[in-house]
């Protein structure tokens, strides 16, 4: 995500507002910039990391009481310095920092440049301020007003700070979706996207809330409104948390952190894809959707975890799209001279876009004529631009080596991709397909409801924390959950786990099975949920313990097993994404309670850019 900072009061900003980018970091970002309000309004940006914008401004002019600054984790447009906040107006009498995605900036645009507007940047955000300075013009109002029109405009996240060059003593700030703190000092007031900047200069602060306007003015008036006009009496409290506890926001690592963020960063990658009018729409492979209806083969290729989503994703595309597809390690791919024509099409999964084999996989189909496209988390990464076409997961900075919210939106996207071809190509009817698109709406709040499991599933860790090796169990959709289960808890706790077909088990594992076995058994009431039901008889004869991930209600596998942990019910092709909440839970309990480092794991790294 976006980090923001801003201040007005005594004090020099310039020190004040770096320092605070410096807190945000670890929030992830590509560029930074800075805004300073003295004889005029100063903006300096660029790509890189905060140091390199202080490099790059060490012989500016910082001067100024006011001031706002920023990071960003580009969403729309490459990361560089053109695309990087802040954002002038046309005029250069206002500039604005913002934190979200703006979705119909599209439609925004274009009217805006009917109306004879200019843009130098790719963003959604200098869409929004140019549409506030066309509305001062063109509706004769003044900037707190013109701010409360365009945002009735907008639709998506934001979290915005603007400052006038005409106004040396106000700042405007408003969100709606992305957060916006302001911390109230001794005749001064700080903004931030977390209190994590703010807390060491007070411990006063208002969390703003969705669709509020806050007009902050140097003399202490603190006024917030909603974007309907309405007046609101700011809500003081009082911050508790220490800094290192505000970045991980509150949890104890980022990777429980991130397991809790999915219900956010699966709706942020549904965003603007699920139309009110029923459609799907992956804007990013517009341009390629024929090749990909029409493709002989579609060839998946990853690693790790993303390997995994992959592998869910030949279900999901078979199943419901009938395209064949096969799933390949991107470092055996590289190597094994495949046989690709012109009629296939690629699709290479990574969430940071800079794993070695990936690229090395890419530019080894891309030579033999095959479509490439991408699904990346990360904006203007080397994958995101090796490949001809994509799609971003835009699941936020995933800090934790272990990958999990990164995970689950690649399922989403490759859910949203699947349901597109099978509509296009009339796989699927009307009916289904409305109730899939529906059900895929209800996701979020059913993994909202999925992590509420975590207490229990912290008692299930405490039990089986000292167990040597582990067996993961799946059949179907949720054999690749299975696979994911494993590698979780090997990279986070250090203990040896196997993740498995169901069925597979009597062709050598079962000789495994005995009571100091847990079996990890992902048993939804789907598919061939009474196959699993038998699987699990199976290692309960041979003393093997079970823990269940079943349907809510559940009694067959509850009379068998040694724990059940209970997630909502759902359409098949969507359970991996709520299964893999309990495992991805268990696996980080288990890490804590051996006393690894959760977040660095040994011999990991986040991204393997070597090969
Ligand atoms: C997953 O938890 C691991 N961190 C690892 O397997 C990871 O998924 C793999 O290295 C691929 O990374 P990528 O998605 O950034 O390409």
């Amino acid at each position: 995500m976006c980090g923001i900072v801003g201040y007005i009061g005594p004090r020099d900003a310039y020190p004040i507002l770096i320092k605070g980018l410096k807190r945000l970091e670890y929030r992830g970002y590509d560029s930074a910039g800075i805004a300073l309000l003295n004889e005029g309004l100063n903006v300096y940006k660029c790509r890189g990391k905060v140091a390199d914008l202080e490099a790059f401004i060490h012989d500016k002019d910082i001067s100024g009481t006011l001031g706002m600054a920023h990071t960003r984790w580009a969403t729309h447009g490459e990361p560089n310095d053109v695309n990087a906040h802040p954002h002038f107006s046309q005029s250069e009498n206002l500039a604005i920092i913002h934190n979200g995605i703006i979705e119909n900036y599209q439609t925004l645009k274009e009217e805006l440049i009917n109306r004879g507007h200019q843009f130098s940047s790719d963003t959604d955000t200098e869409v929004l301020i140019q549409l506030v300075e066309d509305i001062i013009e063109n509706e004769n109002v003044e900037l707190e007003e013109a701010i409360r029109i365009a945002l009735n405009q907008v639709v998506g996240a934001y979290a915005i700070v603007i400052i006038s060059k005409d106004d040396k003593d106000t700042l405007y700030v408003a969100r709606k979706g992305s957060p916006l703190v302001v911390g109230i000092g001794e005749n001064e007031f700080f903004l931030a996207s977390d209190a994590t900047p703010i807390v060491e200069y007070t411990k006063n602060v208002v969390y703003l809330d969705d669709e509020e306007i806050a007009i902050i003015r140097r003399n202490g008036d603190f006024k917030i409104k909603t974007i309907k006009n309405k007046e609101k009496t700011p809500y003081i409290q009082k911050l508790e948390l220490n800094l290192s506890a505000l970045e991980k926001g509150g949890f104890d690592h980022f990777m429980l952190k991130e397991i809790y963020e999915q219900p956010k960063s699966i709706l942020d990658s549904i965003r603007g894809r699920l139309r009110p009018n029923g459609e799907v729409i992956l804007g990013g492979i517009l341009d390629y959707e024929q090749k990909i209806f029409n493709a002989r083969r579609i060839i998946i290729i990853a690693c790790g975890t993303s390997w995994h989503a992959g592998l869910v994703g030949e279900y999901l595309i078979e199943d419901i799209a009938r395209i064949p597809v096969e799933v390949e390690y991107a470092s055996e791919f590289r190597y094994r001279n495949p046989v690709i024509t012109e009629d296939d099409v690629v699709i290479a999964i990574s969430q940071s876009g800079e794993t070695a084999d990936t690229l090395a996989a890419i530019e080894m189909a891309k030579s033999k004529g095959a479509t490439i496209l991408g699904i990346c988390n990360v904006v203007g990464s080397s994958i995101a631009r090796a490949t001809h076409a994509g799609v971003y997961t835009h699941a936020g900075p995933e800090i934790g080596v272990a990958s999990t919210k990164a995970f689950t939106a690649q399922v989403t996207i490759l859910i949203l991709l699947a349901l597109r071809i099978a509509r296009k190509k009339g796989h699927i009817t009307q009916s289904k397909y409305h109730q899939y698109f529906h059900e895929i709406e209800l996701i979020p709040e059913k993994i909202e409801k999925t992590l509420m499991v975590n207490k229990f599933v912290k008692e299930i860790a405490e039990k089986y924390k000292g167990a040597r090796n582990f067996l993961y169990l799946g059949r179907g959709y949720n054999f690749p959950v299975a696979l994911e289960g494993a590698l979780k808890l090997k990279e986070i706790s250090y203990i040896h786990a196997e993740g498995y077909p169901a069925a597979e088990m009597k062709h050598g594992p079962i000789a495994l099975i005995d009571e100091e076995m847990p079996v990890v058994f992902i048993a939804p009431n789907t598919g061939t949920y009474e196959k699993v039901v038998s699987n699990i008889e199976e290692v309960k004869a041979r003393k093997g313990k079970i823990i269940a991930i079943v349907t809510e209600g559940d009694t067959a596998v509850r009379r068998l097993a040694d724990y059940v942990i209970e997630i909502p019910e759902t359409e098949e092709f969507l359970t991996p994404l709520l299964a893999t909440i309990p495992l991805q839970l268990l696996s980080y309990h288990i890490g804590v309670m051996r006393g690894c480092n959760i977040d660095q794991p040994r011999n990991l790294a986040k991204s393997v850019t070597v090969e």
